[in-house]
C-alpha cells in the first residue's frame, strides 16, 4: 500500500472548507492545498529515453506543485512549478526538459536564486533546463510564462467552441508535448504526483486530469495523489457544465451538448463494473469524460480521471462508444502500467485495443466485438503494405524521430492481435489471470518490453511448454509483417453486409431481409471498402443512403473519401461543410489524401483550400499532418 502521510491532515482541511465552495454542478469538489507532499519512491533505474533532456537516474522529480494563471488575452499561462526533489546522486545537478517556455527566474524553497542555463534548442525535443543544487535543495521553484505557440495547447476562440459563447483552452500531453506548459522531466518513466492551484477568468470552469478538484473563490485546485507519468497531466479551462452518470461517473461538456452527451455515454459505469471484474479493481476514483471542443486532433485522450473525447463521438446512436471502452481501458494499460519510452508504446495501445474489444464484447456482445476487431485488422492489414519493413515491428527503435511515428495500426492492431493469439492457445480464463497479474505487478509502473516479455515467460508461457511453443513471441515483437497464425474473423454482420451489397448493386433493389437501416459503423465502413472503384455506384449509394451528410463522422468521412479518390468533386462543398465542423485528423487527413492522391493534380487546389480556410482553426497536430501531405 502506499501511505500519504498528510491524508488526514488534507481531510481535515477539506472539511472545513468544503461546505462553502461546493459546486452544485460538479462532481463532489474538495477543496485541497496545492501542496500535496509526497513520499520520494526508491525506484529502481530508468532505461535511457531518447525523448527527454532529463537524467532522472542522477536526480528524480516526484511531485510537481503548479500556481497558474491562464491569460486568454495573451494566449499565456503563467506562473511557477515547484518541483520535489529525488537527490540520487548528491553531486549532479537537475536536468529538465522545455520547449519555448520562458523562464523569468530558479529559486531554492527560500526564494533565493539558483544558477541555470537552458541549453540548444531540439526542433523536436527543446531545450535542456539545468539547475544547479545546493546541499539539501530537495526542492526548487521555476517560475515561468508559455509561448503562445506552445504545442500542448490550444487557444480556441468563443466562435470555435459548440456553444459559442466563451472562450476554450486545452492542453494535449502525448507523447513530448508537457514540456511546452510545464518544465519537468517529461519522459513517461518519470512518474509523479502532482498538485494544482490554477487561476481563470470570471465564468470559466478549469477541470485537471486530477481526482481531487475543488474551488476556492477564483481559484480551482486539483490533486492527483497517485504517480503519473508527465504527457498525463493535463487541463481544460472553458464554458463547462456537468452531468453525473453514476456515482463515479459522470460528464463534463458545453452546456448546449450537455443532454446529448449525457444520453450517449450513459453505459460508462456499466463498462467500468465490467473492466473491474475482469482486470482489477479500478484505481482513480473518478471516471468522467469531458467532450472537447470540435477542433480537437484525437478521437480521446486517456488523461486519468477525466477521458478527453472528440464531440464526433455523440452522434445520438451510442455507434461510437467503443472510442470510450478503449479510453477507459487505458485506465489500466497505459495509466496504472505504462510504457517507459516510446518505443514501447505498443504496451500502452495494443494492450488497451485488446481490453477495449474485450469491453465491447462484454457490453454489446461478440458479434459486434467480431466486425470491430475484423475492421481494425483490415485496416492494419492496408497499413503494413504502406509501411517500410523497420516500422512494422512492436518495438519500434524511434531514436532520432518523433514519437508520434509510433501511433500506426503497429502497436494499436499488430499489438491486440499478439495479445488475441495468446489467448486463443492459452484460453481466456489463463489470459484474464494473466493479464490480471500484470497489472497489480506492475501498478503505477512504468516498464519497457522486455520486462514485459520476462513477466509473460514467467507467468503464462512457462505454464504451459505445449503451447508456448505455438505463439512466436520474437516474430510478433521483434519482425515485421503479420505471423501466419494471425487468427482472422469472418463476423456474420460483414457476410450480410456482402450479401446485400452485390443483391443490391446488380438489382437495384433492397433484399427482403437486408436491414442497413440497423447496421452499426463498421458495417458501413465494410460496405463502402468493398464497393467497386465506379463513380455511378458512389452516387447510387449516396442518393440512397445519404452518406456524404451522414451524423456519423466515421461514415461520412469514409464515404467522401471514396468520392474524392475517385474525382467526384462535386462532394468538395460536403468535405469542404465536414472539415469546418470537425478537426480530428483520422477523420480528415483521409480526405486530404484523397485529394492529393490524383495524377493529374486536380484535387490539390481544394486540399491547399482546406489548408488555406481551415488550418488556422485545426490543432496543430492536425495542421502539422496535412501540411505534410499538401507541401510535398
Ligand atoms: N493515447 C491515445 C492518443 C494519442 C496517442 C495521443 C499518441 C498522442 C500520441 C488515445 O488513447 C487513442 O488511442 N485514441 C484513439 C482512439 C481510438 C483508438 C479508439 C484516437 O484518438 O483515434
Ligand atoms: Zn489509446
Amino acid at each position: 500500500m502506499r501511505s500519504h502521510p498528510f491524508s488526514t491532515l488534507l481531510l481535515t482541511i477539506a472539511l472545513g472548507i468544503v461546505a462553502g465552495c461546493r459546486d452544485a454542478t460538479g462532481p463532489g469538489p474538495v477543496a485541497v492545498p496545492a501542496t500535496v507532499p509526497s513520499e520520494a519512491h526508491t525506484e529502481p533505474p530508468l532505461p535511457m529515453d531518447p525523448h527527454s533532456h532529463a537524467r532522472p537516474n542522477e536526480v528524480r522529480v516526484f511531485h510537481a506543485e503548479l500556481d497558474l494563471t491562464l491569460d486568454f488575452e495573451k494566449r499565456v499561462i503563467a506562473g511557477r512549478a515547484t518541483l520535489h526533489l529525488r537527490r540520487i546522486d548528491p553531486k549532479a545537478s537537475l536536468w529538465l526538459d522545455t520547449l519555448d517556455l520562458t523562464i523569468a527566474k530558479v529559486t531554492g524553497e527560500d526564494g533565493s536564486a539558483r544558477r541555470h542555463e537552458l541549453g540548444k534548442r531540439d526542433e523536436l525535443l527543446g531545450q535542456p533546463l539545468r539547475v544547479d543544487l545546493k546541499d539539501g535543495d530537495d526542492r526548487v521553484v521555476i517560475h515561468y510564462a508559455t509561448s503562445p505557440e506552445a504545442r500542448a495547447l490550444q487557444w480556441l476562440t468563443k466562435e470555435q467552441t459548440a456553444g459559442g459563447k466563451q472562450p476554450f483552452l486545452y492542453t494535449q500531453g502525448q507523447a513530448i508535448l508537457t514540456r511546452s506548459w510545464v518544465p519537468l522531466q517529461d519522459s513517461p518513466g518519470v512518474r509523479m504526483t502532482y498538485a494544482a492551484r490554477v487561476r481563470a477568468p470570471q465564468g470559466l470552469r478549469v477541470v485537471m486530469s486530477a481526482g481531487e478538484r475543488g474551488t476556492d473563490g477564483a481559484v480551482f485546485t486539483f490533486a492527483m495523489r497517485d504517480r503519473i507519468p508527465p504527457y498525463l497531466i493535463a487541463l481544460a479551462c472553458g464554458d463547462l457544465a456537468f452531468a453525473p452518470i453514476s456515482a463515479r461517473c459522470g460528464v463534463f461538456a458545453d452546456p448546449s451538448v450537455l443532454a446529448g452527451a449525457k444520453q450517449e455515454l450513459g453505459d460508462m459505469e456499466t463498462m467500468v463494473q465490467k473492466c473491474e471484474q475482469y482486470f482489477g479493481a479500478y484505481r482513480w476514483g473518478r471516471y468522467d469524460v469531458l467532450i472537447m471542443p470540435p477542433a480537437f486532433p484525437f478521437g480521446g485522450m486517456e488523461n486519468p480521471t477525466l477521458t478527453f473525447a472528440t464531440p464526433t463521438i455523440l452522434v445520438g446512436d451510442k455507434s461510437q462508444v467503443a472510442l470510450i471502452a478503449h479510453e477507459l481501458a487505458h485506465s489500466w494499460s497505459g495509466n496504472l502500467v505504462t510504457n517507459a519510452t516510446w518505443r514501447d508504446f505498443w504496451l500502452n495501445e495494443g494492450f488497451t485495443v485488446f481490453l477495449e474489444q474485450r469491453i465491447m464484447e462484454l457490453v454489446f456482445g461478440k458479434e459486434r466485438a467480431a466486425m470491430e476487431i475484423a475492421t481494425g485488422d483490415a485496416g492494419l492489414r492496408k497499413e503494413i503494405a504502406e509501411l517500410p519493413a523497420k516500422d512494422q515491428v512492436l518495438h519500434i527503435d524511434l531514436t532520432g524521430r518523433n514519437p508520434d511515428d509510433a501511433m500506426t495500426a503497429i502497436a494499436y492492431d499488430k499489438g491486440a492481435a499478439f495479445l488475441r493469439r495468446l489467448e486463443a492457445v492459452f484460453g481466456r480464463d489463463a489470459m484474464d489471470r494473466f493479464l490480471s497479474a500484470y497489472f497489480s505487478a506492475h501498478a503505477f509502473q512504468s516498464i519497457t518490453t522486455e520486462t514485459f516479455l520476462k513477466f509473460l515467460d514467467q507467468h503464462l508461457l512457462q505454464s504451459d511448454p505445449a503451447r508456448k511453443k505455438k505463439v512466436d513471441v520474437h516474430a510478433w515483437v521483434f519482425e515485421p509483417g503479420l505471423p501466419k497464425s494471425m487468427p482472422e474473423l469472418h463476423p456474420r454482420g460483414f457476410a450480410e453486409v456482402e450479401a446485400f451489397r452485390t443483391a443490391w448493386l446488380a438489382t437495384g433493389k433492397m433484399p427482403a431481409d437486408a436491414k442497413p437501416g440497423t447496421w452499426i459503423t463498421h458495417q458501413w465502413l465494410h460496405f463502402l471498402a468493398g464497393l467497386q472503384s465506379d463513380p455511378d455506384v458512389l452516387r447510387r449509394v449516396d442518393q440512397r443512403f445519404g452518406l456524404a451528410s451522414s451524423p456519423n463522422g466515421e461514415i461520412r468521412s469514409a464515404f467522401l473519401t471514396r468520392a474524392l479518390e475517385l474525382h467526384l468533386f462535386d462532394f468538395v462543398s460536403h468535405t469542404m461543410d465536414f472539415v469546418s465542423q470537425v478537426g480530428r485528423r483520422k477523420l480528415v487527413l483521409p480526405l486530404v489524401k484523397a485529394l492529393m492522391s490524383h495524377k493529374d493534380k486536380s484535387g490539390e487546389p481544394h486540399a491547399r483550400e482546406i489548408l488555406v480556410r481551415f488550418g488556422p482553426r485545426f490543432h496543430f497536430i492536425t495542421r502539422r499532418s496535412i501540411e505534410q501531405l499538401v507541401d510535398r
